[in-house]
């Protein structure tokens, strides 16, 4: 089996299962508390692939009925930085169109992503749309997007474990570790970041 893309790397343990479980429930109560009365025209829209097991968990803790649908988002870069050119893959417009759409991230880095994923959901003419990301890296953002419940401000390491992947491993970790080059690499230098 070839090495998938990885460099030489180990992983070191950054925020344990229980530290996760607790902030994840409060981002559930802050979201029922905005949400209660509008059920019927809310949409969480996960996006794939980073953030399922971060949804799952926020969903469970969530106590409102609300619609839930996923869609794609892979952002294409050459080494560090994303390009910007972003190719989606999102529910029809009918199920957007005039719904409040809450996006359910994993990691909000240089935030070029996010801003081409909202800026689309406008144009389809969803209501309002809020973000809600597990993680986001503050120093590394390019483009100023609204981020309105945030579990985790980070610092400029790469991330993996909880639904988060490098090179497509890692994503059954049940808590979040950093990857740390062997050879002073940088895990993040492929060609396309895929969620
Ligand atoms: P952005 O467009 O630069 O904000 O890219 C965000 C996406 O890049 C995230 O949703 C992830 O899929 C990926 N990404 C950014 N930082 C990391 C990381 O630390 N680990 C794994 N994936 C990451
Ligand atoms: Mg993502």
């Amino acid at each position: 089996m070839s090495d998938n893309g990885m460099i030489p790397h180990t992983i070191k343990p950054y925020l344990s299962k229980e530290k996760i479980t607790k902030r994840v429930e409060q981002m559930a109560g802050e979201l029922a508390s905005a949400y209660i009365g509008l059920e019927d025209k809310t949409l969480f829209l996960v996006v794939l692939k980073g953030a399922f097991v971060f949804a799952a968990d926020l969903l469970r803790s969530f106590p409102l009925n609300v619609r839930v649908e996923f869609c794609r988002a892979a952002s294409y870069g050459t080494g560090m930085e994303s390009s910007g050119e972003v190719r989606l893959d999102l529910p029809p417009e009918e199920v957007i169109a005039g719904r409040y759409c809450v996006i359910v991230e994993d990691i909000i880095d240089t935030g070029l992503t996010l801003d081409a994923l909202i800026n689309e959901l406008l144009r389809m003419r969803a209501r309002k749309v809020e973000v809600c990301a597990l993680l986001s890296k503050p120093s590394r953002r390019k483009v100023d997007v609204p981020l309105n419940y945030i579990g985790f401000e980070v610092p400029d390491l790469f991330f993996v474990g909880y639904g988060i992947d490098y090179a497509e491993r890692y994503r059954n970790l049940d808590h979040l570790a950093v990857v740390v080059p062997r050879d002073g690499g940088d895990p993040e230098k492929r060609d396309a970041k895929e969620d």
